[in-house]
């Protein structure tokens, strides 16, 4: 699973860093995320945005990204 979080100002300045930190901690639960830092979606007035394989997620926050990890997760079963 990729999970691409916005490095943009926009998002930086909404704590896009404490998302970074949660995923470090979740990829301990989840060893199959892969975390990378990406340039700006351009839906700054919606961040923090997280990309999770190719689909973009808005309002992304440290407290709502394992719910968000999950239904992605969810997502891709359903597609296997
Ligand atoms: S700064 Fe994150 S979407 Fe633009």
């Amino acid at each position: 699973m990729v999970v691409r979080v916005c490095m943009g100002s926009s998002c930086h300045l909404k704590n896009s860093y404490r998302v970074v930190q949660k995923l470090e901690e979740l990829k301990q639960k989840y060893p199959d995320i892969s975390i990378y830092g990406s340039l700006c979606f351009g839906s700054c007035s919606e961040g923090v945005c997280v990309q999770i394989d190719g689909k973009l997620y808005k309002q992304v926050s440290s407290k709502n990204i394992e719910q968000i990890i999950l239904e992605a997760k969810n997502e891709s079963n359903h597609l296997e």
